[in-house]
């Protein structure tokens, strides 16, 4: 059985971009209210006294975009702290990256993933649901100074989209091989948006595998990471490439982590809302953090059994939440 000891943590639902994929414009969303939002003391209480006594080491601060949250640098300092705490990372779309990449790096991050879905500003916008001035150029900037910060492992995570930017695998591919960053390919997963790109709406890695080993070759490798990619290589590159393929390649069975969202709620699996615990709720309430320590340690007995592979909304798999609400 896996050892589930990776957290990933929602700091705040809120996003500044709108990816089609992920919260399309026009989509209504239901923000949490400031006052569900857990606070800094809230998040901090409950990874001390509850996630790290059962078992989570690993901590992956996502969104939404964690960089909207207020005092994400001072949260990130406090997390990195806790002596438990091996693996501190991030998942941003890196647009506020250039700001702050020197200050989360002295608060303690150490390692950071990127979304750059497109090298084409237009393609890039297009995607992001921008209509007016290039964020591309922003993003590419955030990503040029973690890396000069001294982000390692930097990953820049692209979701690949039929006929928007699937065009562009190989350039993407391309960036790993003078530069230490390591290029992820994603399958689409049908999740919020599920009807985005009709019923073959993702592009197989194993295809995508294919293209770029009949253009350079590809042997199989490594980087530190706690997720679901399979990692190969450009053989003589210096980053590496990996390939998150739960649509083709169902990764479950080596699920290592749960979730924690924005307002509290521990859900065990993206696609899982039945048996997830309202934890915010209990803590305001005054309920003993060893009670919900003994909650916490029935939901990772259950885990083994709850997968993406039982979507719990009916036969297309659909799903009314967006992955910003969930946290990616
Ligand atoms: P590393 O620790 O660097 O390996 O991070 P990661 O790949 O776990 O994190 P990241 O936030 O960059 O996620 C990359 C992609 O993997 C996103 O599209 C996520 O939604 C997807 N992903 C992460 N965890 C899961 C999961 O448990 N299930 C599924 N189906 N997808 C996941
Ligand atoms: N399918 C696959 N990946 C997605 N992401 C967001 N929505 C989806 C989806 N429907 C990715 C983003 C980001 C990470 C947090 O999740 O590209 O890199
Ligand atoms: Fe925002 Fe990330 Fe979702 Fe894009 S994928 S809308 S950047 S949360």
């Amino acid at each position: 059985m896996n050892q589930v000891d990776y957290l990933r943590i929602s700091l705040i639902d809120r996003c500044n971009f709108r990816c089609q994929y992920c919260m399309p414009e026009g989509a209504e969303l239901d923000y949490i209210l400031r006052q569900q939002l857990l606070t800094d003391n809230e998040l901090l209480t409950l990874i001390q006294f509850v996630f790290i006594p059962v078992g989570f080491t690993r901590f992956r601060l996502t969104g939404g975009e964690p960089l909207l949250r207020p005092g994400v640098v001072e949260l990130v300092k406090a997390i990195a702290s806790f002596p438990q705490t091996q693996d501190l990372s991030m998942t941003t779309n890196g647009f506020l990256l250039a700001k702050k990449a020197h200050d989360l790096y002295n608060a303690g991050l150490r390692r950071i993933n990127i979304s750059l879905d497109s090298l084409d500003p237009e393609t890039f916008d297009k995607i992001i649901g921008n209509r007016s001035r290039s964020q591309w150029q922003q993003v590419w900037e955030g990503i040029q100074i973690a890396h000069q910060v001294g982000f390692d492992p930097l990953k820049l995570n692209v979701v690949v989209i039929p006929g928007v930017n699937d065009h562009e695998v190989l350039d993407l591919a391309a960036l790993t091989i003078d530069r230490q960053w390591h290029v992820r390919f994603i399958e689409f997963m049908p999740i919020g948006n599920a009807q985005l790109f009709g019923d073959q709406g993702w592009v197989v890695s194993a295809d995508l595998r294919q293209s770029i080993r009949d253009r350079w070759g590809l042997t199989e490798s490594q980087v530190r990471g706690n997720g679901p990619a399979d990692v190969f290589q450009i053989p003589g590159a210096k980053g590496t490439l990996g390939f998150i393929s739960q649509m083709s390649e169902c990764f479950c069975d080596r699920c290592n982590r749960m979730r924690f969202s924005a307002d509290g709620w521990l859900r065990p699996c993206l696609l899982n809302e039945s048996n997830q615990i309202d934890l915010k709720t209990q803590l305001r309430a005054g309920v003993d953090p060893a009670q919900l320590r003994e909650q916490v340690r029935s939901l990772l007995a259950l885990k083994p059994e709850i997968n993406f592979k039982q979507r719990e909304s009916g036969a297309t798999g659909a799903y009314s939440r967006t992955m910003s609400q969930i946290g990616g």
